[in-house]
């Protein structure tokens, strides 16, 4: 194997990089971006169809029954037609209950699902096309991060959906910096629907991050798999467990990847080997599991304020309608 000159092939790949860095720092660990890959978003959707993993199941339930109040509460006070963002849009099917909402108030919308995912976006485009014609679908697709100016320019008044609880997959601050930053691609009176799970006993939590078909195992290894493929990783999987656990003190799910023995691997892009002790894990995902105080808190560091909040029975998770308050 000529490591040097596969990692001149590659010089410049930002996934390189953050792999450089993730796996060669004292305490290992991968951004959960790195998951969606093609694979990786195909074993996500397969995720949200496992009895255990009730997030998604209950946002849907969560939106079906109020999406006419969540459009009309968002739609108060606004001389023109909303048109609606969604972050992290993937294939898009829980925003499509809150697009007919949208449909049958104001006869038509604009509809703009930014996601890296190309085949995600072709999905909801082709979907929508057929079901939702009076939608005219603006992908965005790129990273978050690029897409703040193209939202401000996305008609005079917008709706911005970050749901599926995403926002729990960031640390406090970087989830500070997307808020303040959507915050700041709305006009005042804009509006955010944010989805956050919500805490509750670790029994529901730990199989929902861990369930008897193993698909999340298989979600979080892609990620060892796409080093493998795209970096000429030479991981081996079964070298690897999945762990989830509770960590009760930040109020969040964690996943790992654990070393079941002492090995060294090398990533031909990186010319270089990652050592591992036996039981030493990799961290590759935090899944934050909210309260009412620290939902608030969140948004009004961002400078939003929450308006209603929307929940299921059994509060599993909740959905909640925050504004840019007039100047
Ligand atoms: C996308 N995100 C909100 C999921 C979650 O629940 O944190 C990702 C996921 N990880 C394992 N299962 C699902």
């Amino acid at each position: 194997m000529n490591r040097t000159a596969t990692a001149a092939t590659h010089p410049t790949s930002p996934i390189a990089r953050v792999v450089a860095r993730g796996l060669l720092a004292k305490e290992k660990c991968l951004p959960p971006y790195l998951f969606y890959d093609e694979a990786g978003s195909r074993l996500f959707e397969e995720i949200t169809t496992l009895p255990e993993y009730y997030p998604t199941r209950v946002e849907r339930s969560i939106l079906v029954r109020y999406a006419d109040e969540i459009v009309a509460t968002a739609a108060v006070g606004g001389a023109f037609p909303l048109h609606v963002i969604e972050l992290g849009a993937g294939t898009a099917t829980k925003s499509e209950i809150i697009l007919r909402a949208v449909v049958a108030r104001q006869g038509h919308c604009v509809f703009a699902p930014v996601d890296v995912s190309e085949s995600a976006i072709a999905e909801a485009t082709e979907r929508l096309a057929m079901a939702l014609p009076e939608v005219s679908v603006r992908p965005l697709i790129m990273h978050l991060d690029d897409a703040y100016p193209h939202i401000r320019a996305i008609g005079p008044r917008r709706l911005v959906l970050f749901i599926g609880s995403s926002i729990g997959n960031f640390d406090d601050d970087e989830a500070h910096v997307i808020l303040e930053r959507v915050r700041r691609s709305l006009a005042p009176g804009g509006a955010l629907l944010l989805g956050t799970d919500l805490r509750k006993d670790p029994s529901i939590l730990i199989p929902a991050y861990d369930d008897t078909r193993g698909v999340t195992e298989a979600f979080n290894k892609n990620v060892l798999a796409r080093i493998n493929r795209e970096l000429g990783g030479h991981f081996d999987l079964d070298r690897f467990e999945h762990v989830a656990l509770w960590n009760d003190e930040r109020s969040r799910i964690e996943m790992h990847l654990e070393s079941v023995c002492e090995q060294r691997v090398a990533i031909d892009a990186l010319g270089t080997e990652v050592a591992f002790r036996r039981g030493e894990r990799i961290h590759t995902e935090s899944s934050v599991k909210y309260d009412e105080a620290r939902v608030d808190a969140m948004l009004g560091r961002a400078g939003f304020v929450r308006e209603r909040t929307f929940t299921d029975p059994e509060r599993l998770f909740a959905v909640h309608l925050a504004r840019v308050p007039a100047r």
